[in-house]
């Protein structure tokens, strides 16, 4: 580790426990205290994840990282600090409720910070990608949810910090999320070493169905079992475990989650016109593209009687275009 690398990942570690700090017994955190509790974290939660407030002041962290005798410009590059003119330096993440993000050794390597109040853009300022944080190669609660891969050889990958942190009060402990962006081959390959399936439990918009669907190709790809959860329209898994709690949350999202075909056979429907004739027989040609993938006759089964009474077709006619297929890709 090169030094200014240590230097750095000490900042993370003073500024973690000094925001912690804040937030938990001060009156520079009341308002960010305040705004996690009226969203339904626990003071666990905040123990947990080492959650913590920057107070709304210019320079609040960079008078105390000052005074532990830190050289402000070498905590710029990896985003702790701001500065304008490089002799000045202002706390980047000001009025924000942290979430730290720890490697998957468990140190802190970055911040998500949570504007407090509706409106303020960003709404998640994150840490910059540096040499000591790459969003593509780490997953938000990695380290912890890491512990609990063993036992069901699965992970819950969600979309966001919040959404994490609910499932972990709803008792899912082998959770993880991306860091705000796509999931990358790095982390798809980084998950097939640890488990054998990935449960995606994405946000309830036509955004979360998109990438739910881009992602579970992915996981597909790499060898991945994949199920996708359900989780209503409008709502994300952080607001669904608010509103109906742990135990709707367990049976009705993770435990209803269908496989990957069963919610791409649904998912696709939405590029073809099915009242048209021309598009009903791409529907079904892809359709089947689909399932002849499936290696289990039974599954095959269910999702060809569905077709055959969907669009009211031949049992027969389906079963030969299989047997056809999988004989091409064999
Ligand atoms: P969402 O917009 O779904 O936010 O983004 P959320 O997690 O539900 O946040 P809350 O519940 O309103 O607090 C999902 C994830 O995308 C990243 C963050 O990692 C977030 O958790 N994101 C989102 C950003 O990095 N920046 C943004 O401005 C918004
Ligand atoms: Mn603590
Ligand atoms: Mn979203
Ligand atoms: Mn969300
Ligand atoms: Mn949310």
């Amino acid at each position: 580790l090169s030094d200014a690398l240590k230097t750095a990942l000490e900042g993370y570690e003073w500024s973690t426990k000094l925001f912690h700090h804040v937030l938990k017994y001060t009156s520079d955190g009341k308002e960010g205290h305040n705004y996690l509790q009226k969203r339904g974290f626990e003071q666990s939660d905040i123990e947990q994840f080492q959650l913590g407030y920057s107070p709304n002041k210019d320079q609040f962290l960079s008078t105390f990282l000052q005074n532990k005798g830190f050289k402000l410009e070498n905590l710029l590059e990896v985003g702790l600090l701001s500065s304008r003119d490089g002799n000045t330096f202002f706390d980047r993440f000001k009025g924000r409720v942290i979430f730290p993000i720890q490697n998957h050794q468990g140190k802190v390597v970055g911040f998500g910070g949570r504007a407090i109040e509706d409106g303020i853009e960003p709404k998640y300022l994150n840490s910059p990608d540096s040499k000591l944080f790459q969003k593509g190669k780490l997953l938000y609660n990695f380290y912890e949810a890491r512990k609990h891969f063993q036992k069901q050889k699965e992970v819950v990958l969600f979309e966001g910090y919040a959404d994490v942190i609910k499932a972990y009060q709803a008792n899912v402990y082998h959770a993880v999320a991306t860091l705000g962006t796509s999931l990358t081959k790095y982390q798809s390959n980084l998950l097939k070493r640890y488990v054998d399936r990935v449960v995606i439990c994405f946000d309830g918009d036509q955004a979360g169905k998109d990438a739910s669907y881009k992602t579970a190709e992915q996981l597909k790809e790499v060898g991945l079992d994949v199920l996708v959860a359900n989780v209503p329209y409008q709502m994300d898994p952080d607001d669904f475990i608010d509103t109906y709690g742990p135990e709707k949350f367990q049976n009705q999202v993770l435990g209803s989650a269908e496989s990957y075909i069963a919610f791409a056979l649904n998912y696709l429907k939405k590029d073809y016109n099915l009242q048209a004739k021309h598009d009903q027989l791409a529907y079904i040609e892809k359709a089947l593209d689909l399932v002849a993938t499936v290696d289990h006759a039974v599954e095959r089964d269910v999702y060809l009687k569905e077709l055959e009474e969907t669009f009211d077709l031949y049992r027969e006619t389906l079963e030969n275009e299989i047997i056809e297929r999988r004989r091409i890709n064999n």
